[in-house]
Order: C-alpha cells, then sequence, then structure tokens
C-alpha cells in the first residue's frame, strides 16, 4: 500500500506535463502512487506522458471528453480529482497539476510534518508562481509564504502546496455529498472552493519552505478568463464566482463558530 497518493490533472500542456510527472518520480520520499488523470489531451501531450507510464507507482486514466461543451458543464479537474480520490490508497493525499513542479524534498517534508504533528490533518509549504509567455520567459514571479496557521486558505495557498490524511475526506462528503466541488461557476477558483470546505472543519498548517515551482501559462484557464480575446471554452462557461465571496463566507462563519 503506498503511503502517499499524488493526484496529478492534465489537458494539453505537452511543454510542462513531463517536468511536472518528473519532479514527483524525482521525490526523495520514494513510496507513493502517481494517479495521472487525463482529459483526453491531444496527442502531442499524450506522446509526452508515454514513456513515464513503465514506472509501475503511475495509474494512468485517460477520459473520453471531446466536445467543449462538455468540458464546461463541470469543473474537469474536480471531477477527474473526485475520481482519483475514490481509487487512492495512500494515507495521504497530494494534488499536483501538469504545470506544477514538485521540488525533490516536498513529499519528504510534508509527510514528516504530518507524522510530527498528529493533531494537524492538513500541511502547507511557500511557492513560488511564475507566470511566463509562449517563449518561457518570466513576465512575473510571485513567493507565496507559509507562515501562520491559516483559516482562510481561499486563494492564499495553492493547489498544488498542500497535503492532507485522506481520512478527513469523509467529513467533507458527509456535508456536501462530494470531495471537490464540480459546479463550473467554480472553474477558475475550483482549488480555493475546496480548501472553502476543509476550512469549515480544519485549518491549514504552515510549512515555511518553498516546495513547489507553479507555472501560469498562455494555455492556463486563469490567462484565457483574463484575456482580451475570449475563446470558445471562455465564451460557453458561466459567470464565475470569486475569492472575496468564498472568504467574506468563511469569515463570517467562523465568528459565527466562536461566539
Ligand atoms: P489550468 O489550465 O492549469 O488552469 P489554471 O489557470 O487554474 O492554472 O488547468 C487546471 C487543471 O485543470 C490542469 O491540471 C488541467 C485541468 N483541466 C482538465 O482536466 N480539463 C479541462 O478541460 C481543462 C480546461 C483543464
Ligand atoms: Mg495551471
Amino acid at each position: 500500500m503506498p503511503r502517499v497518493s499524488i493526484i496529478m490533472t492534465s489537458y494539453n500542456k505537452p511543454k510542462f506535463v513531463g517536468k511536472a510527472i518528473e519532479g514527483v518520480l524525482n521525490q526523495t520520499f520514494t513510496d507513493f502512487e502517481l494517479l495521472l488523470m487525463d482529459d483526453n489531451s491531444n496527442e502531442e501531450t499524450q506522446e509526452v506522458i508515454r514513456p513515464y507510464l513503465i514506472d509501475k507507482r503511475i495509474k494512468y486514466y485517460q477520459s473520453n471528453i471531446q466536445e467543449i461543451s462538455e468540458r464546461v458543464k463541470k469543473v474537469r479537474y474536480a471531477v477527474l480529482i473526485n475520481e482519483a480520490i475514490v481509487k487512492s490508497k495512500g494515507e495521504f493525499i497530494s494534488y499536483a497539476t501538469d504545470d506544477n513542479i514538485y521540488r525533490p524534498t516536498r513529499i519528504e517534508k510534508m509527510i514528516r510534518y504530518l507524522e510530527e504533528h498528529p493533531n494537524s490533518n492538513i500541511v502547507y509549504s511557500a511557492s513560488k508562481t511564475s507566470h511566463i509567455d509562449k517563449y518561457e520567459n518570466v513576465l512575473k514571479e510571485v513567493i507565496r509564504p507559509a507562515k501562520q496557521v491559516q483559516w482562510l486558505a481561499s486563494c492564499v495557498i495553492d493547489h498544488c502546496s498542500i497535503m492532507h490524511r485522506k481520512a478527513i475526506l469523509q467529513d467533507v462528503y458527509d456535508k456536501w455529498g462530494s470531495y471537490w466541488d464540480e459546479n463550473p461557476e467554480f472553474y477558475r477558483v475550483g482549488d480555493a472552493r475546496f480548501f472553502w470546505r476543509l476550512n469549515h472543519f480544519w485549518p491549514f498548517h504552515p510549512l515555511n519552505e518553498e516546495l513547489d515551482d507553479n507555472y501560469i501559462t498562455e494555455t492556463s484557464i486563469h490567462h484565457q478568463l483574463f484575456a482580451q480575446e475570449k475563446n470558445k471554452f471562455v465564451e460557453q462557461l458561466p459567470p464565475q464566482r470569486t475569492c472575496t465571496e468564498l472568504r467574506e463566507y468563511l469569515r463570517t462563519y467562523q465568528r459565527g463558530g466562536m461566539e
């Protein structure tokens, strides 16, 4: 039984997905399974992925989604992650995307943290986000620190910067009927929405070291949403819910809870 399940979602990032997979395979902690959830990427991307599949720790799944109209019905990465959670065998869960590169000691350090802090259920690390253009020139870099116990994780902690005990997911499922929220109004902030759910119960504990590198590329959902010319994918998405809304709700929720 692998100690940790790493869930990576992938869709059409041929330039990055190989580096993302290598970031996982190069971990100093080796007892993991990598659930590689591909959302029916183009052939170019699948060609990059294929050679890595000889590593038995990788479990590869591919969806059969075809049309854009199907992609906008649900938050696709949430759907894939929910499927992966059901298949996962690890005591701990860690999330990855096809445009994020884990630094080599990430898993080792996060597992050690959770072992040494049996009352903490979720750990997060600092991370570096780079916005890059199509030539891979870095346009902007932002470091997200991990300094405080965080009860407002939405939009201040990244998708790929956390690890949690798998056992806690039952409470999330019991309250909302799913793990990650598949409602397409949360396409832009799907991780923030999941963290919002977690923060109803538990805070995120800091491990203040940069343990992953995140890339915002020209094909990122985030980038597409803010582009001048809206493409078909963005045109068909429903209006997107916001970080502000999630954070405001949590502030009130906690005040209510503490009174
Ligand atoms: P990404 O484009 O990286 O968006 P962001 O701006 O939020 O970084 O997409 C996030 C993840 O979602 C990524 O791993 C790819 C996955 N994804 C799918 O699985 N299916 C899809 O149809 C889309 C658009 C994305
Ligand atoms: Mg991304």
